[in-house]
């Protein structure tokens, strides 16, 4: 496994690796502070393709004022050798110098499918996602890039972009990975105190809830998904919902409350952000009525 620094050198080791018949290239796309979930991304991308380059780096420009750039968690020994057992070629781990060495005046920008939901509540951040994934595309040439469903509407939005831009890569959405009690995986879980981590199951309970019911016919509609969803989260003294929605995937419409979800044959998404204490944390479902076929 190569562990590059430099836009010059990975792209040059790509161009080796591509002229010298290794197959298609996968780019696993991270933040760092790797877990499973982000090892279910590198075993796929093995599978799939013959170059497996993992980015590692905590992008400023997605980060509002006030979020954790500075304090969001980092430990390079570790991720390299998690990356090392999932098979990674490459490792490409530029420094803030490397991506930006002067103020980005160029930024890439996806409407609408951004302003709502993670949007809404951290103005600028699909900005900063889109326009580092697009650095990454150009740096990098992959022909497929993985990226985990717990971030929906990530996946939505740079589907969208590559659609609109005609970038000749494709996207793999791969399922969310939880821990056994159903949290899901989340470098920023490490910040739950204890008290806050068992409260957070709220989360995946509300999601199964809602899609039992769903599934039984004892509820149908989209208000009434995001009324039992509230419910449940409530049951949690200390969890501060910041959005509990219902919405269509991909295009990520809000449904009308008196929408049903049932027969319509079209992917609906739960999607939560519910605050513990000062963390965040993020979580969805996706829910294909049985005559559709689901896009996940
Ligand atoms: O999902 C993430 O970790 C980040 O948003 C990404 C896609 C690596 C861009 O910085």
């Amino acid at each position: 496994m190569k562990v590059i620094r430099t836009i010059e050198e990975l792209r040059a080791e790509v161009k080796h690796r591509t002229s010298t018949g290794a197959g298609p290239v996968g780019l696993v796309p991270t933040m760092g502070y790797l877990h499973e979930g982000h090892a279910s991304l590198m075993k796929r991308a093995r599978e799939m393709t013959g170059t497996v380059v993992l980015s590692i780096f905590v992008n400023p420009i997605q980060f509002g004022p006030g979020e954790d750039f500075e304090t969001y968690p980092r430990d390079e020994q570790r991720d390299l050798a998690v990356a090392e057992s999932n098979g990674v070629d490459i490792v490409f781990i530029p420094g803030v110098q490397e991506m930006y060495p002067k103020p980005t005046k160029t930024k890439v920008a996806v409407s609408e499918l951004t302003s709502l939901l993670c949007g809404a509540s951290r103005p600028g951040h699909f900005d900063g996602v889109t326009t580092v994934v697009n650095k990454l595309f150009n740096i990098v040439k992959p022909d497929f890039a993985f990226f985990g469903m717990k971030d929906a509407q990530q996946v939505a939005v740079i589907e969208q972009m590559v659609y609109d831009l005609n970038l000749d890569v494709k996207i793999v959405p791969c399922p969310i990975v939880r821990e056994a009690d159903g949290l899901a995986l989340s470098s920023r879980n490490v910040y739950l105190k204890p008290e806050e981590r068992e409260q957070a199951l709220v989360l995946s309970r509300s999601l199964n809830t809602a899609l039992e019911q769903l599934e039984k016919g004892s509820i149908t509609t989209a208000g009434e998904v995001r009324d039992l969803l509230t419910k449940v989260i409530s049951e949690s003294p200390i969890a501060d919902i910041d959005y509990a929605e219902v919405l269509s995937f991909p295009d990520m419409i809000p449904l009308e409350n008196d929408s049903r979800l049932s027969g319509t044959g079209n992917a609906t998404i739960l999607a939560l952000a519910v605050r513990f204490g000062k963390t965040r944390l993020i979580d969805n479902a996706l829910f294909q009525s049985k005559e559709g076929i689901p896009h996940v």
